[in-house]
């Protein structure tokens, strides 16, 4: 167990994150200057209508993002993350990793449990049966399902515009039984996502943000770190490791 304060105990940590904690792997973030949704126009690639208007520029698209991450690594920042979880079930705690993002750079750093509330880039899933496996070439819009045969249905596993996110129900079970939320590298723009902050509030758990700048819910948070995550996580991953009450706003 870990300490938030002198007086409370910390055994479950929630961390939820963004874009910013893959940045310096190389992976671009959406909204800051020159991020993805500055260059290119989501409602022509990340909608259930995009792809059923124009798939082979929605496949080339996410093609594109998945060769990138296939080329990148983790970070200090993700390996932090993992030695967290590691080092909480030594304790006989916890962590819950929620990732709003679709890489697979948490679990490559050595992450045992991530569930990715915005889908996976290295999955696809089949509109006609809803199978889901695993890939790492290129789509194209001829692809057969490997599971019922169906050509052309295949798409990203990923979670667009206008779609629930995953995992909602156990993302919202796990975050009431946590003692301390924390995003990290996250703008809070996107909801449900950026709503979690809210929630623990009312429900008395203590927040604290890990960002480059204040993010929207800036004002939401018990305590701060800005700062680039491969130098702020490890420095906040070691604090609660070492001292346990490093948490507290
Ligand atoms: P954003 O691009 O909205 O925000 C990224 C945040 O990371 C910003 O607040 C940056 O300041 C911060 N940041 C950038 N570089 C950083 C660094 N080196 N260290 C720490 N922080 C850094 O990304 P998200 O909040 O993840 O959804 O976006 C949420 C969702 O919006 C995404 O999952 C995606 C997008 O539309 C879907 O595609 C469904």
């Amino acid at each position: 167990m870990l300490y938030h304060s002198p007086m409370q105990r910390i055994d479950h940590v929630f961390v939820l994150t963004g874009a910013g904690i893959s940045a310096e792997s190389g992976l671009g973030t959406f909204r800051d200057v020159g991020g993805i949704w500055a260059t290119f126009d989501p409602s022509r690639l990340a909608t259930p209508e995009a792809f059923a208007r124009d798939p082979e520029t929605v496949q080339a698209f996410y093609n594109a993002r998945r060769q990138n991450l296939l080329a990148a690594e983790p970070n200090p920042a993700h390996r932090a993350l993992a030695r967290l979880e590691a080092g909480l079930a030594e304790r006989s705690g916890r962590l819950t990793l929620v990732t709003q993002n679709i890489d697979d750079l948490h679990e490559r750093a050595g992450h045992r449990e991530v569930l990715h509330m915005h889908g996976e880039l290295l999955k696809a899933r089949c509109t006609a049966c809803e199978a889901v496996a695993e890939v790492r070439a290129d789509l194209t819009t001829a692809d057969p399902c490997g599971a019922c045969g169906c050509a052309g249905g295949l798409r990203p596993h990923v979670v667009w515009f206008g779609e629930i996110p995953f995992h909602l129900d156990v993302i919202e079970e796990r975050l009431m039984a946590a003692d301390l939320f924390v995003a990290i590298g996250t703008s809070g723009a996107v909801y449900p996502a950026a709503g979690l902050v809210g929630a623990a509030r009312r429900a008395g758990i203590a927040t604290r943000e890990i960002n480059l700048e204040p993010s929207d819910n800036a004002h939401l948070f018990d305590a701060a770190d800005y700062g680039r995550a491969s130098e702020t996580v490890p420095r906040w991953v070691d604090g609660m490791l070492r001292h346990g009450p490093c948490a507290g706003p």
